[in-house]
């Protein structure tokens, strides 16, 4: 190499192509080259008089090296896809049925009712079904039909003419309009008014919207997705619901499980939440502690995922250390426990492991304090601190 020296070529190539692989070749002796070309991102050196058996074996070692290297990306992204559908994740059975299913009816337009409780990703999966599906040309609109008054409700599905009522002062496109081509999402539908329903269940038959005041049909093709979170039997029982629109709108219904029913998704979702915290914030948080996972994992979270990625979002915020701990979690200042159930209160479920924890170590030395603060690893005095604070009988 006449105009150039082998570290120029070196960093040249590092900064066009980082994923070469580099074996230097230095002159006899020239260690700190050596040193440099390794610093600079070779991979390996030999130094001259250069042995071709050395040489071999070393090349042959890089090649094995990026082969794993492909390997493990691939696997990766293999894992990635198999653990996630769009956005949604879940390892266990349960979700795996879910995902099965979400691709499947993706391929149709056909209606979905979507059950579960508060929190456990309805409108995830109707975006995924959304965008996986025959429809992802159009819009996903969603409304949310407990929010809405009855009288307003009418005229945002199916719109309105000019003066059909007071407040009526232009003509106004419906979400179904809106959402022609794509993804109509009706969001808590159990709490839809009766008169809504019906009027609903007609455009679904008929296939076909009426505005407000209007005399004009206008045809409509879209997928509709409703979603509720009680027991669509008890709903209709109660009256809440009708039958007929029931039936209209389950031709296929996707049941998600609550989180305590697939706790083996936890550990996925907390790595996936603080994944996403940590670039949304800029940390680097690199897990959760043991510990942390196991009462984690035991947690009831009636509030699901969204309290899970609640959780996980707050304790990134407090994690001071490489690892999320059980007082990050613990933290969690401004919880209040919600009248009349101690367990949905995460503070106090907390407070009741550390109450257990106490009273099994201090049985465990009977009730000897001194011997129960060594093996828990803390002073007397705040041994005495924590009974007093967590009402524990010394
Ligand atoms: N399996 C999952 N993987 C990743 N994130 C999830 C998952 N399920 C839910 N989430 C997240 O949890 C939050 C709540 O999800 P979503 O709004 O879809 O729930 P929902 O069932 O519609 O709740 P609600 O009945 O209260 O409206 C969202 O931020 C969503 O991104
Ligand atoms: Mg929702």
């Amino acid at each position: 190499m006449p105009d150039v020296d082998g570290i120029k070529v070196l960093c040249e190539i590092m900064q066009r192509h980082p994923e070469t692989r580099v074996i230097m070749i230095t002159a006899y002796g020239s260690v700190e080259m050596a040193v440099e070309a390794i610093k600079l991102g070779a991979c390996d050196y030999v130094m001259k008089p250069v042995m071709f058996d050395d040489i071999l074996a070393k090349i042959r070692h890089q090649l094995r090296f990026r082969e794993l290297a492909e390997q493990n990306r691939a696997l990766k992204s293999e894992l990635a896809a198999k653990y996630s559908l769009e956005n949604i994740i879940g390892g266990t059975v349960l979700m795996q049925t879910v995902f099965a299913t979400i691709r499947k009816v993706a391929q149709t337009k056909s209606n979905v009712l979507i059950v579960g409780e508060s929190g456990t990703g309805k409108e995830l999966a109707a975006q995924a079904l959304h965008s996986l599906g025959q429809t992802s040309g159009g819009r996903f609109v969603g409304i949310n039909c407990g929010a809405i008054p009855e009288q307003l409700l009418e005229s945002e599905l199916f719109g309105h003419k000019k003066g059909s009522f007071t407040s009526a002062v232009s003509k106004k496109k419906g979400l179904f309009e809106v959402a022609q081509g794509g993804t109509l999402f009706l969001d808590e539908i159990g709490e839809m008014p009766l008169s809504c329903q019906v009027k609903l269940l007609r455009a679904i038959e008929e296939r076909q919207i009426l505005p407000v005041g209007g005399t004009e049909p206008i045809d409509f093709d879209l997928r509709l997705v409703a979603a509720m979170n009680k027991d669509p039997q008890d709903e209709i029982k109660a009256g809440r619901l009708r039958e007929d629109l029931y039936y209209r709108l389950n031709v296929v219904g996707i049941y998600i499980p609550p989180l305590r029913e697939r706790r083996a998704d936890i550990p996925l979702l907390v790595n996936h939440f603080i994944n996403k915290y940590n670039k949304q914030m800029g940390k680097s948080c690199g897990g959760m502690t043991e510990e942390a996972l196991q009462v984690i994992s035991h947690y009831e979270w009636k509030g699901n995922i969204r309290e899970l990625q609640n959780v996980v979002e707050r304790s990134i915020i407090f994690s001071e250390g490489e690892l999320i701990t059980l007082s990050d979690i613990g933290n969690l200042g401004s919880r209040r426990a919600s009248a009349g159930s101690e367990m949905e209160d995460l503070q106090t479920y907390l407070r009741m492991c550390e109450r257990d924890h106490l009273n099994r170590i201090l049985d465990k030395y009977e009730r000897n304090k001194s011997a129960a603060a060594k093996a828990l690893g803390v002073g007397l005095s705040s041994l005495y601190r924590k009974l007093g604070e967590l009402g524990v009988r010394s």
